[in-house]
């Protein structure tokens, strides 16, 4: 088999991480990934107040490119009196490529709709930060058979929006809500279905053809000990990856795996 695309390995931190931490970390990490060829596109999401040090260390690193920085929200603005908001314009000036947009801890605990998900996106877009738009079901939804209503509802806009603006950059990463930070995933059939769903609804807002380019990712409790079972599903094309980031050591391993499994 021969994958088309390559494989992400995001780490989304969530809220931990000093600067200190991210520079021990990243050290650590930079060193173990020099015996590996054909690297996946790896991609970190550390706190606001530590990316700066990220950033620097990263640049000063031979071979520190290999890592992106992402942050895990922004606000659609560039400026102005929004009290604890960070503007597109003050990330990009820190070297981010990435964004996390959509995730479920922001619109479960934080409230966001998908509406200032859209405009974030466009945002992004705008700033030429690249959306890693996330979308899940609760348990309750799935259990009512409504994840992909729920699926749906959360991407078809944010889709056309990006169609509108003739924007295909993007990633999508299928996190059910149930699966984050609980210790208990998707099995990889659930997974795989619901990427699937993603890729047809991408393939019906764009193209099929396109919709064959798309990474979709899965997040929810990955693992070293299931990221392969996950990524050997035909339309699954990485993790964005929470609680087993925060370890430098179960990243590389997580990155290891996908050095694996991606040339086929
Ligand atoms: P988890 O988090 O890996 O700890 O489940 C994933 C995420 O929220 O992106």
């Amino acid at each position: 088999m021969t994958r088309r695309r390559t494989l992400i390995v995001a780490g989304n931190w969530k809220m931990n991480m000093t600067c200190a931490e991210t520079v021990n970390y990243l050290s650590k990490l930079l060193y173990s990934l020099e015996i590996l060829n054909n690297l996946p596109e790896v991609i970190i999401f550390p706190p606001f107040t530590a990316i700066r040090s990220a950033h620097t260390f990263l640049s000063n690193e031979k071979n520190g490119s290999i890592i992106k920085i992402g942050a895990q929200n922004m606000h659609w603005e560039e400026k102005g009196a929004f009290t604890g908001e960070i503007s597109p314009l003050m990330l990009k000036e820190l070297g981010v490529t990435h964004v996390i947009l959509g995730h479920s801890e922001r619109r479960h605990i934080f409230g966001e709709t998908d509406e200032v998900i859209i405009r974030k996106i466009d945002s992004a877009i705008r700033h030429e930060i690249k959306p890693v738009i996330c979308v899940g079901e609760t348990l309750e939804e799935r259990e009512e058979g409504k994840t992909e209503d729920v699926l749906e509802r959360q991407l078809l806009e944010a889709l056309r929006s990006m169609k509108s603006l003739d924007y295909r950059d993007f990633i999508i990463a299928y996190e059910p809500v149930w699966a984050i930070g609980t210790g208990v995933s998707a099995s990889p059939e659930q997974a795989e279905d619901a990427c699937r769903f993603i890729r047809a609804l991408v393939g019906s807002v764009f193209d099929p053809e396109f919709a064959k380019n798309v990474r979709i990712l899965y997040g929810g409790s990955v693992s070293p000990e299931n990221f392969r079972e996950f990524i050997i599903e035909p339309d699954i094309d990485g993790g964005l990856v929470g609680t087993a980031s925060l370890s430098p050591e179960k990243f590389f391993e997580l990155i290891r795996i996908a050095v694996a499994n991606g040339e086929q």
